[in-house]
């Protein structure tokens, strides 16, 4: 999976994907990420991408054109990529001097080919908006499929409608309140998607069983002492008996969800009972 990152604050974004679990994937390479900065593809030259908004109206909105250029050109990478790896996969590299340059001919052909019948429309440009879906762990599933998603990370009042009418595929948002730009929900989602992703959790279990996994919260968990401040662990999880432990989890899990997430529970309660 290959995060392209379209952003006016492409440290914000590699400073916090660098860290943690998902630095750690990155590392072994279960996942990739770029953060493009959009002012790299203005045409303007004091390299402004804003301008006041047609109307009138308080704020700046980000301009069409380096949205645009950005997009295209990080979708032309993606394709050049796949041509790469489809060539890489269906030729073999045992050539000599004189068939070397007829052969890389024909590579350079069957790239050319390649790139301009894929269709590079095909990966997802999610603009990250209030005013989009809310995203959830359903969301993140679905988008976990893909090979490449680019987000495109809006500041001031937003982007020129046009260029999103044009390059967009999905309207995604975190959550019904406002934040000052696209970034945080950009990698917000982006850890919610990447810790779906094989190999990027240690344990593949973890991913399955937690909060959301079954459409319930997750039961309480506890580890050692056995007793702290005179609160004891459930004695049925140092029985040994997988069948009590895991109804007892279920039950739990279930009070949690119906005390803390009734919107939740009733949908259970619909699909189960
Ligand atoms: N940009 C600003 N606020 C946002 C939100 N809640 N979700 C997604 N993108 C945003």
């Amino acid at each position: 999976m290959f995060f392209h990152v379209l952003t006016l604050f492409p440290d914000m974004i590699m400073d916090g994907l660098n860290t943690s679990i998902l630095g750690k994937a990155m590392e072994r390479g279960c996942i990739r990420a770029e953060a493009v900065n959009i002012r790299d593809y203005t045409l303007d030259k004091h390299l402004k991408v804003d301008d006041y908004t047609y109307g009138g109206g308080a704020g700046m909105l980000m301009q069409a054109q380096p949205v645009y250029d950005c997009t295209m050109a990080v979708l032309d990478s993606i394709a050049k990529r796949a041509a790469d790896e489809i060539i890489d996969d269906t030729t073999d590299d045992t050539t000599d001097d004189t068939t070397d340059n007829k052969e890389n001919v024909l590579k350079d052909e069957i790239k050319d080919f390649c790139i301009n019948s894929m269709d590079a429309k095909k990966t997802r440009v999610i603009y990250v908006t209030p005013q989009g879906r809310v995203f959830n762990q359903k969301t993140a599933q679905e988008l976990a499929k893909e090979e490449d998603l680019i987000f495109l990370c809006g500041h001031y009042e937003g982007i020129d409608e046009r260029v999103l009418e044009e390059v967009v595929t999905d309207y995604i948002s975190i959550g019904d309140y406002v934040l000052t730009g696209g970034e945080l929900p950009a990698m917000v989602m982006i850890d919610a998607i990447a810790r779906l992703v094989p190999g990027v959790l240690n344990n593949d279990e973890s991913a399955q069983t937690e909060s959301f996994g079954n459409g319930l919260l997750e039961y309480p968990q506890y580890s050692r002492p056995r007793i702290w401040h005179d609160k004891e662990v459930p004695p049925v999880l140092l029985s040994g008996d997988h069948k009590k432990v895991e109804e007892w989890r279920l039950e739990q899990s279930l009070i949690r969800t119906k005390e803390r997430r009734p919107d939740l529970y009733e949908k259970w309660r619909e699909s189960h009972l």
